[in-house]
């Protein structure tokens, strides 16, 4: 699926956590290359860095080694301030639990990616809406997170993931916290996002059945991708 360009890269990742007197090696070398518009599903059991290796991919967290390429841009050169303005420009996030700030409303969750920016309130309205439209949840603008059921609330999540056009986005478990059939539509939401607008997704998944959908689904297995397999979609 997409072009051929790599829009992500990462080479010989290593990541280690001192805890007090112990090193944790927890990523012992991981290379990856993203495509344009893919879709990946990272897979692998609890506890094996699946989380570390997406907040790294995120630059929310450095590796100890290795480095990682994104949009041709060699990200960990950047100083802190560097860093957050690209990760804001240029990657969407959403987690297992959403995040979303319980005293606002949907539309203003979503909105609030691009308070930073120099767009118009109305510029930042149009957009959010548009957003929630596509998530399906035009119904809801108004809602806060506590009128919201779990998978509407990861809808809002998504939808605030795209606010400010991303490039890449990644998702850890997005599903996690979700009833079988609603884990389902919030994966078809972000299939279909990601096939329309030639996105590209990095998700987490446990779902077997989905990541068979993925373009290509790797397999984290102490610190390491042990498979990688790439899916002809038809
Ligand atoms: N900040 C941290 N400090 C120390 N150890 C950590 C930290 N973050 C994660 N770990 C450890 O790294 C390992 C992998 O964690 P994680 O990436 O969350 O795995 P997964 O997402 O695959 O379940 C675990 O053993 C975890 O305890
Ligand atoms: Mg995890």
């Amino acid at each position: 699926m997409g072009s051929n360009r790599i829009i992500l890269r990462a080479r010989n990742v290593h990541k280690v956590f001192q805890l007090g007197k112990n090193k944790v090696h927890v990523l012992k070398g991981v290379d990856l290359e993203v495509t344009e518009g893919q879709i990946v599903a990272v897979t692998g059991p609890s506890g094996v860095g699946k989380s570390t290796l997406l907040h790294i991919l995120g630059t929310l967290d450095r590796p100890s080694r290795g480095t990682i390429e994104i949009d041709d841009t060699n990200v960990f050169e950047f100083d802190e301030k560097r860093l957050a303005r690209f990760r804001n420009r240029t990657i969407g996030f959403v987690f297992q639990f959403h995040h979303l700030l319980p005293e606002f409303t949907a539309l203003e969750n979503v909105m609030m990616p691009g308070l930073i920016g120099g767009q118009t309130q109305d510029e930042l309205v149009n957009r959010a809406q548009a957003l929630l439209h596509e998530v399906g949840l035009s119904h809801r603008l108004g809602h806060r997170p506590g009128e919201l059921s779990g998978g509407e609330m990861q809808r809002v999540a998504v939808a605030r993931a795209l606010m400010l056009d991303p490039k890449l986005v990644l998702a850890d478990e997005p599903s996690g916290n979700l009833d079988q059939a609603t884990s389902q539509l919030l994966h078809e939401l972000l299939w279909n996002l990601s096939r329309k607008h030639n996105r590209t997704f990095i998700i987490v998944t446990h779902n077997r059945e989905l990541a068979e959908e993925a373009d290509k689904v790797i397999e984290i297995s102490d610190g390491r991708i042990i498979k990688e397999q790439l899916n002809q979609i038809v």
